[in-house]
């Protein structure tokens, strides 16, 4: 299996997402599978400019010579796309937006009907699947229900199977290793355990996605957590001037 892992945090590897990343691609990589990591953060990717030039003179490519033109190559090569995003405003990042925006050079100008709905034909006709692996800072599962429809629709823009998603509440706990180090052990090996199944059987179970969710701290803990790390926060950058 061709895993494209696209990573869309501005906090690149040291993000909280990227734990969960970092134990995903382990667990493909020991099933078999060849995996591509991209750190949009590190990519010149210009927006969407809505010229359509991409489907009427130059079929399949933008007219903006950056970054993404390598990505489009590497969509076209993946059996599995994996998009790393932390919840942001209720969504995923800005950069991930612009990667899916650019992602419009993919398909054909033209409408066909398909289930009921009005479709572009694809490019590179292709079964290819997704995995939608994020993190969000507040402590509840349903800051994640904007971003799995978006993800869902996208997918089915794209002709995508969408597989699941390895959600992480309460996620900047996953930067304190030496507090919690065994809750994000078990958080890390369901993500590898998730990866070794979706390469072996090409599915996602509801008790890998559970198990990566489960809860590290009762939620009034953590907002106490929370609020003593900002008020620290705040003092030293009061006492600094
Ligand atoms: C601009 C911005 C918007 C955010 N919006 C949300 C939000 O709507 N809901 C939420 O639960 N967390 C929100 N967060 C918190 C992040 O999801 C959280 O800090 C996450 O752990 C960051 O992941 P990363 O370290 O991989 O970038 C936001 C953070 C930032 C910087």
């Amino acid at each position: 299996m061709n895993i494209l892992v696209v990573n869309a945090s501005p906090r690149g590897k040291k993000g909280n997402t990227y734990v969960l990343q970092e134990a995903f691609v382990r667990g493909a990589l020991s099933s078999g599978a060849q995996v591509k990591e991209v750190f949009l953060k590190s990519q010149k990717i210009k927006p969407c400019l809505g010229c359509m030039m991409c489907w009427i003179k130059t079929p399949g490519k933008c007219i903006q010579k950056d970054d993404q033109a390598e990505l489009l190559e590497k969509c076209v090569w993946a059996d599995l796309l994996v998009l790393v995003t932390p919840v942001y405003v209720d969504g995923m990042t800005a950069q991930a937006k612009t990667f899916f925006d650019r992602l419009i050079p993919l398909g054909h100008p033209e409408f066909i009907l398909e289930g009921d709905h009005c479709r572009h034909p694809p490019l590179h006709p292709k079964n290819w699947k997704f995995l939608l692996m994020s993190n969000c800072g507040f402590h509840e599962m349903d800051n994640f229900d904007a971003l799995i429809m978006h993800c869902q629709r996208i997918c089915t823009n794209f002709r995508c199977d969408y597989l699941g998603h390895l959600l992480r509440p309460h996620g900047p706990l996953m930067g304190l290793p030496e507090i919690f180090g065994e809750a994000i052990g078990r958080v890390t090996q369901a993500a590898e355990r998730a990866a070794e199944e979706i390469v072996r059987t090409g599915l996602l179970s509801e008790s890998a996605m559970t198990d990566v969710s489960a809860e590290i701290v009762p939620r009034d803990v953590y907002i106490q957590m929370v609020n003593s790390y900002w008020s620290a926060e705040k003092g030293k950058a009061a006492s600094e001037g």
